[in-house]
């Protein structure tokens, strides 16, 4: 039976003035006037708004017109709204489990829709919830209300969240669901965690994060800041700016190691022009983005890091093996590891026997001839560009000399090549029919 029904009042004529109160049981409680206080609402609740004082209110002394609550707590209200709030359930608000159905709801009514004493829901939350909107900037549906997210009584999942926490923010972040779910490498932790690096209210950093960008991401890759920090030879990239999202994406990427875009694209943000510090200037890379270029192998690959320690490391340049800063030098294996890290070093082998390379006249090695002499060798950088060059088999265009760069005017043949540089008269070699063989420069 509808509880209601048996509380029905029939409307009674005033028995007392306005202002004075009656000294024995009233059946109407309205139509003196006295309690506009609890009637006078937007929404009114439906037992006061038909006078069913009593439905709540018992009367203790009717002389003294004094009155206490019909029932305790949250029985109160659950005499009529049975299973509504399902004090229960797996995970209950404490103030719906302690019955203080008040706290929030005023019995009487109020300017909401759901009788809530404050004048919208988030209000509500926030009479008790003060820390979740303190920080500068606010996620987006925060500003606006908490009940998108969170359920006011109960929940099957912790935190009174409306379902479990990484389906609530994938359900209204389509963007960074593809980046997660759809993307061939998705970064773990985004992947099964968001609150691992957001806060779902509020913080002090933008795009709600937990830390400064710049130190998020070494709370878990402490191998790289030990890196970072070890680095002899640091790479200003790693700390300045968006620190590690100068390179990296932090979702998930159809690239390996989450690289933003390709990582040659990534170097260029800096690298495109000149880079002038206090006592040297780094030269600019550009001729990595220029389409046309013969690109060095691992550059063709999209990859710096076979060669350089992006993060920080232990030699000139980042370098991931040293490699001689000088041009002219007495020939020893080790100052050329990088290139013999990848490349065969029988590249500057006097014997001929199984022809490791193509830089030779007949069977004579112009690479052991130039590279390999016991006071003047001549380094690789002499004639081969690094990164990538007009020229096949990346010979340079020009070669330094003080501040002047010669032209090498390299040219190539079908069975070898020929140069004019500055360095000696032109000279011509012939893998097939050996030419004027050249003296070691
Ligand atoms: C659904 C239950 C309920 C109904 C129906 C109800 N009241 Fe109340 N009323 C309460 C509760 C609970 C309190 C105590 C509020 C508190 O402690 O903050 C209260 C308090 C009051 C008070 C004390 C002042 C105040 O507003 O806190 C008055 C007066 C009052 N009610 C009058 C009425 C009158 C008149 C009606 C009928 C028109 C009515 N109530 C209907 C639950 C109800
Ligand atoms: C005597 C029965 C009765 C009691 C006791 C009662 N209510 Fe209600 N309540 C109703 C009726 C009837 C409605 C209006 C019908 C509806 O909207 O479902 C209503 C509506 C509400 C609403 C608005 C529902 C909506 O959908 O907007 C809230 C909130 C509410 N009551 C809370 C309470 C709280 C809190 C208490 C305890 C302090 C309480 N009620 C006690 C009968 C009761
Ligand atoms: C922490 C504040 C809070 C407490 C405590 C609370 N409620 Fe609510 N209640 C709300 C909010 C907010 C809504 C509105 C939900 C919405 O609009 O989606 C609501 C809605 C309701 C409704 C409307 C019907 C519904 O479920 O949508 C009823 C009935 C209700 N509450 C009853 C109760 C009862 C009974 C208690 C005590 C056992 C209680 N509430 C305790 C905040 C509270
Ligand atoms: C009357 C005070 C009060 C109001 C109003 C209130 N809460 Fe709470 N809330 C509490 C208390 C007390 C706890 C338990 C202690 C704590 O964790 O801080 C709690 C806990 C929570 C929790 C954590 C639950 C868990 O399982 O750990 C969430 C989420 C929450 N409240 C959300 C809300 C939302 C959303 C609203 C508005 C609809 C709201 N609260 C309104 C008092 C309140
Ligand atoms: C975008 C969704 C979202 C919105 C909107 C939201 N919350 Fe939350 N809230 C969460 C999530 C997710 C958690 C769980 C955090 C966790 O598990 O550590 C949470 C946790 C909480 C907690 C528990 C904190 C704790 O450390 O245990 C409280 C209290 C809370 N929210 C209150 C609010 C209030 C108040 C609002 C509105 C002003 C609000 N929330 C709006 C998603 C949201
Ligand atoms: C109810 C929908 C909704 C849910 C659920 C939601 N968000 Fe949002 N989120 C938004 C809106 C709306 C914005 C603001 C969009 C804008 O500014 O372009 C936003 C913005 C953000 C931003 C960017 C903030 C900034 O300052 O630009 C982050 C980060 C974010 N949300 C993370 C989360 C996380 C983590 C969760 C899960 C706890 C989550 N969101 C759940 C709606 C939602
Ligand atoms: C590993 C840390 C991390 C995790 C985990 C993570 N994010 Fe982010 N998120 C970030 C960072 C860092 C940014 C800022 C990116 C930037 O500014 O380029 C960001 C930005 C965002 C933005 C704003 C996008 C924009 O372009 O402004 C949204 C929305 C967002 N995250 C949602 C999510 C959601 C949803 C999840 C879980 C599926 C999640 N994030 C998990 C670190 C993370
Ligand atoms: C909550 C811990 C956590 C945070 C915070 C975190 N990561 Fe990760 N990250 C992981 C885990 C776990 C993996 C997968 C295991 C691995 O490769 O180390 C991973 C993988 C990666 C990878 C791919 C590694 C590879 O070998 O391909 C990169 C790149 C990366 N994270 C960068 C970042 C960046 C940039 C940030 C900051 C925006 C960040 N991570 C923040 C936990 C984290
Ligand atoms: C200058 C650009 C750049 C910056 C800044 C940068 N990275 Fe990287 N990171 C890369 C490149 C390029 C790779 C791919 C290396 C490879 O191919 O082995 C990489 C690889 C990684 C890897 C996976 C491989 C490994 O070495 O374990 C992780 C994890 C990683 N970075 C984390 C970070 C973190 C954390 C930061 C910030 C402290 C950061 N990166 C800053 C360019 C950068
Ligand atoms: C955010 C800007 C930025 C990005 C992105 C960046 N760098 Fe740098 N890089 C610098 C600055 C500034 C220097 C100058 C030395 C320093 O301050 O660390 C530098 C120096 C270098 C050096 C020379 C170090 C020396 O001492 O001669 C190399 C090599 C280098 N970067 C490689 C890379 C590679 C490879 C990438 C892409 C994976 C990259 N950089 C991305 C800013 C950047
Ligand atoms: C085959 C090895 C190799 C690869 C691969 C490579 N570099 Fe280098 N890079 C070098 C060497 C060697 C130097 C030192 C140049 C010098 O000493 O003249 C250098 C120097 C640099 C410098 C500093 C310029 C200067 O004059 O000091 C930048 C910037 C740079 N590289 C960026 C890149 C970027 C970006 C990539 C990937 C797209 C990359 N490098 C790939 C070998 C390489
Ligand atoms: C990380 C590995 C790696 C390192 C280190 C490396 N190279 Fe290479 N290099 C390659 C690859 C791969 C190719 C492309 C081979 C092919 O296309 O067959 C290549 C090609 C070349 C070519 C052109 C070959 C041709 O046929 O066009 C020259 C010249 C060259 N490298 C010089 C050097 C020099 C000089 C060094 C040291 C500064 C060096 N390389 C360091 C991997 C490397
Ligand atoms: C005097 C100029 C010169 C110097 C110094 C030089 N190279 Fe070369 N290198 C060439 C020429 C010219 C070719 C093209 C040969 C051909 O295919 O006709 C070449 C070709 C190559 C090739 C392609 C494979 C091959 O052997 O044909 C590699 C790899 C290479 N050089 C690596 C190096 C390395 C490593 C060094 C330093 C240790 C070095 N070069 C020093 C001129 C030079």
């Amino acid at each position: 039976m509808n509880p209601l029904s048996a509380l029905v009042v029939s409307i009674w004529l005033a028995a007392v003035p306005p202002g004075t109160k009656p000294t024995d049981k009233t059946v109407d409680c309205l139509t003196s006037g006295c309690h506009t206080q609890q009637t006078n609402h937007k929404v009114t609740h439906g037992p006061t708004s038909v006078g069913a004082c009593d439905a709540c209110h018992d009367y203790v002394d009717p002389a003294a017109h004094t009155f206490k609550l019909k029932r305790e707590g949250a029985n109160l209200c659950e005499f009529c709204h049975i299973d509504k709030t399902g004090r229960e359930g797996p995970v209950v608000h404490q103030p719906v489990a302690k019955g203080q159905c008040i706290s929030c709801h005023d019995p009487h009514g109020s300017a909401t829709k759901s009788l809530l004493k404050a004048e919208s829901s988030r209000a509500m939350c926030l009479t008790c919830h003060t820390n979740v909107t303190e920080g500068k900037h606010m996620h987006g549906p925060v500003a606006l209300d908490c009940t998108p997210c969170h359920k006011p009584h109960t929940s099957e999942v912790p935190k009174l969240l409306a379902m479990e926490r990484q389906q609530l923010c994938l359900s209204c972040h389509q963007e960074v669901s593809d980046e997660v779910g759809k993307f061939r490498h998705p970064h773990p932790p985004a992947a099964k965690d968001c609150l691992q690096c957001h806060n779902p209210h509020s913080s002090n950093e933008p795009k709600v994060l937990n830390a400064p960008a710049k130190d998020l991401c070494t709370t878990c890759h402490k191998a790289i800041a030990d890196v970072v920090q070890g680095a002899s030879h640091p790479h200003s990239a790693v700390k300045d700016g968006r620190g590690c999202l100068n390179c990296h994406v932090a979702h998930g990427s159809d690239r390996a190691h989450l690289v933003k875009g390709s990582t040659v694209s990534a170097c260029l943000e800096c690298h495109k022009a000149p880079i002038k510090l206090e006592t040297r200037t780094i030269n600019a890379v550009a001729e990595i983005g220029v389409e046309k270029n013969f690109k060095h192998g691992p550059i063709r690959q999209d990859e710096c890091a076979g060669c350089h320690d992006v993060h920080g490391g232990q030699h000139n340049s980042l370098l991931v093996e040293p490699f001689s800063s000088k041009f002219s030098l007495a020939y020893k294996e080790e100052e050329y590891a990088l290139c013999f890290k990848c490349h065969d070093k029988s590249l500057v082998a006097k014997d001929l026997g199984i022809k490791p390379t193509g830089f030779r006249d007949g069977e004579r090695n112009l690479h052991w001839v130039h590279v390999v002499n016991p006071t003047t060798g001549r380094s690789c950088r002499a004639c081969h560009a690094l990164h990538a060059s007009r020229t096949e088999n990346h010979l340079a265009d020009t070669v330094p000399f003080g501040e002047w760069k010669l032209p090498i005017n390299y040219k190539r043949t079908e069975n070898g090549g020929s140069c004019a540089p500055g360095c000696h008269n032109p000279q011509v070699y012939d893998r097939v029919t050996a030419k004027s063989t050249p003296k070691a420069p």
